[in-house]
Formats: C-alpha cells, sequence, structure tokens
C-alpha cells in the first residue's frame, strides 16, 4: 500500500513550507533528510525558467564561489548547492528571526521605534560579518577573494530572535573569482541604498558597503527612509547630492558623538569616511559601551521576543508540527533512488570486469 506523502521531497531534503517568493528565486525552509539527525535549513531555489539560463546559472554559480568558503558567525552559512530536478538551489544556515526591513515595519506598525543602543549593536555585528568578508583569503588558493557585497539594506540583514545578525544574499557580491556579475549599465541592488561613487562609475570597494550600511544605521535611528522620492531617477538625484540630515535632527535621542559617526559613514568622498568596516564598526563599539555600559547582546533577543511575540508563537507550533512528520518513508523513496543510480554502474563494471576477463584468458598462454 502507498503510504502518504504529503511534502515534497528535493533531493536530501523535505520542503516544509515557502518563506518568500521572490520572481527569480523562492526561499523555503526543509528539513534535511539524515539517516540519524536531521534540522531544519533554509533552501533558495531558483525558478526552473531561470534554472534554464546559462548567464543566470553561472551569475548563480558566481554567488556560490563567493560565498561557499565564508564561515562567520555574522553571515548566512552555505551548507550545500546544486541542481535538483533541474532547479538550482543554495542549501544554507535557517535563521529563526525575520530580516530588519520586517523589524522596521513592525516597529511602525506599533508606533515604536528602535532604541539607540541596539540600532548601534545591529551596525556593529553586520560590520564584523562584512569586514570579514571583505577581507577573506580563499584557504585552498591563499588568494584574496576581493569580496564586496553591493546589496545591502535592511532587506539582507536578518535578525534572529535568540539576537544574532545575520549578513544574507550575496548574490550579486563581486569578487575577483566572478567572471561577469554584473553587466555595464545595470543597476543590481537597491536603488535607494546607493552610494553616490556608483553614479561617478567608480570601481567599487568595501567603501561601498560601508555607505550602506551608514544608511541602514540611519534608517534604524530615524524610523524612515533616508533617500526617498517619488520616482527612480530623484532617488539617484537625492544620492549624488547626498545631503543627510544629522540624526539627532529627526531623534532626539541620538546623541552628538554618534551624529558624527553616522555623518562620517555618509560622506559623499569615500576618502572621507572611515576606510573600513573594522574602522566604522569600531567607533560604534565605543561609543555603544561608553554611552551605554549596561548594554548587553542579550537585550537584542528580549528587544526582538517581545516585538513578534505572536509570530514567534505561531511558528513554534508550526515548526513542531513539521518536528513531527515521519520521515522515513521519504528516507526510503530516497534510498531506491540512490540506488537505482548506483544499479546501472554496478552493471557496467561487472561488464568491463568480464571482459578484462575474456580478454585476459584470450591472450594467455
Ligand atoms: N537563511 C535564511 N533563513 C531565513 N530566512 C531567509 C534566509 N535567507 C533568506 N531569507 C528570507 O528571504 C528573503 C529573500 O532572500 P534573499 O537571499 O535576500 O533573496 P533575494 O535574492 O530574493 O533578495 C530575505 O529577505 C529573508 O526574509
Ligand atoms: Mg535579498
Amino acid at each position: 500500500m502507498a503510504e502518504e506523502r504529503k511534502f515534497d521531497r528535493f533531493g536530501r531534503y523535505l520542503i516544509l513550507d515557502h518563506l518568500v517568493d521572490g520572481g527569480m528565486a523562492k526561499i523555503c525552509r526543509a528539513r534535511f533528510l539524515g539517516e540519524q539527525a536531521d534540522k531544519v535549513v533554509a533552501i533558495k531555489m531558483v525558478q526552473p525558467q531561470f534554472s534554464k539560463d546559462e548567464s543566470f546559472k553561472t551569475m548563480f554559480m558566481d554567488e556560490i564561489k563567493t560565498t561557499f568558503g565564508l564561515l562567520h558567525p555574522n553571515i548566512v552559512q552555505t551548507y550545500d548547492y546544486g541542481l535538483q530536478n533541474d532547479q538550482l538551489f543554495v542549501a544554507m544556515e535557517y535563521c529563526d528571526g525575520r530580516n530588519l526591513k520586517e523589524y522596521l515595519d513592525q516597529l511602525k506598525k506599533r508606533n515604536f521605534v528602535f532604541p539607540v543602543e541596539i540600532s548601534v549593536y545591529i551596525t556593529i555585528q553586520s560590520c564584523q560579518g562584512l569586514h570579514y568578508a571583505h577581507t577573506f583569503t580563499d584557504k585552498l588558493t591563499g588568494k584574496p577573494a576581493n569580496i564586496v557585497h553591493r546589496d545591502i539594506s535592511p532587506h539582507n540583514i536578518m535578525l534572529t530572535f535568540d539576537g544574532s545578525v545575520k549578513v544574507i544574499d550575496f548574490g550579486i557580491a563581486k569578487s575577483e573569482t566572478n567572471s561577469e556579475a554584473t553587466q555595464a549599465g545595470t543597476i543590481k541592488g537597491k536603488l535607494s541604498y546607493l552610494a553616490p561613487e556608483y553614479l561617478d562609475g567608480h570601481d567599487l570597494d568595501p567603501r561601498y558597503d560601508l555607505f550602506a550600511v551608514g544608511i541602514t544605521l540611519w534608517e534604524m535611528l530615524c524610523s524612515r527612509k533616508l533617500f526617498k522620492a517619488s520616482n527612480d531617477l530623484a532617488v539617484l538625484k537625492k544620492i549624488q547630492e547626498c545631503k543627510v540630515p544629522k540624526p539627532s535632527s529627526i531623534n532626539p535621542n541620538v546623541p552628538e558623538e554618534l551624529d558624527k559617526i553616522v555623518m562620517k559613514a555618509l560622506h559623499k568622498d569615500r576618502n572621507k569616511r572611515y576606510q573600513t568596516l573594522e574602522e566604522f564598526g569600531r567607533a560604534l563599539n565605543k561609543f555603544l559601551y561608553s554611552t551605554y555600559p549596561d548594554f548587553n547582546a542579550s537585550d537584542l533577543s528580549y528587544f526582538a521576543k517581545e516585538l513578534f511575540k505572536e509570530e514567534i508563537k505561531k511558528d513554534r507550533e508550526r515548526l513542531y508540527q513539521f518536528g513531527q512528520i515521519d520521515i522515513k518513508p521519504y528516507l526510503e523513496d530516497m534510498k531506491r533512488e540512490q540506488e537505482g543510480e548506483e544499479r546501472p554502474l554496478k552493471l557496467l563494471k561487472l561488464v568491463l570486469v568480464m571482459e578484462q576477463v575474456r580478454e585476459g584468458s584470450g591472450t594467455g598462454s
């Protein structure tokens, strides 16, 4: 009797649900089908029509090449990747939380703002992940990877409910290993997080990401977008002008020292910004602990758990249900599939051995 298989198996993963359905890719939650142990992972699945497109495939593989070796607490870790049922996919660490944009929206809904110290802490953590990526050296070749993320915005920073901060989506990150990640003339990344040097056609370096992290901090402090206008062209004009109001002029809780740090990160001339994300993070760290000596990393977790109380409860129940799924039938299907693939190979080996035996006996004596 055929057992019930309510969920879709995708290679060695059992798809649980879809978190986000973007135009090109969707993000799913899945259970990794291990014989002994299993866990929840996130899978980014490229829609089939894009998976067939050769240039898209190259871009996707470039993303993998860029991020596969990265191992840092502030960057989502990639576990696995490949082509399954004609679909390109990446399996990665599941972040049990929400992206920063969702936090900002939730706060707005409730008429709250991010406490200053939490905004600063999130930024410091993002700086650490990005600085690691910027200075990453490929362990196997010894060559610097020269990674620039290029798409930093609140959408691409995940905040987990237990208080960790993780940069995601190195999809367009340009590195030395990339073929031609972005074509000239096409803007990748979100428009309102571009830095002025982009418009001047300069080569982009880590200071480009630094500017986007600066905008993100400004937006957390001010609960509004920095470069906002009614159309794309007007946004670009604002970026070119790069007129940045002091955060304290919008949020009186922002101390002068933090104003200075933010304004330096958002300097139009990249030579006048902090030169590395480490330098920026260091200034923020000094400010954080001199102004808020009692701050502790767990404060972000308390804040997140309070802000998303209801969502967390629902999500826990859902995950618990996923945990109840009997994975045995799926494991058996997977095994059968693997054996099915091996059988022709074994048969081929047998034929070769037989031929060798025949040849051996023919030439002997
Ligand atoms: N590892 C993950 N764990 C949990 N949610 C994730 C994960 N990766 C992505 N997401 C969610 O999916 C959204 C889109 O993912 P992303 O990789 O940024 O794809 P896109 O290329 O569509 O921007 C993110 O903003 C986040 O909300
Ligand atoms: Mg994204």
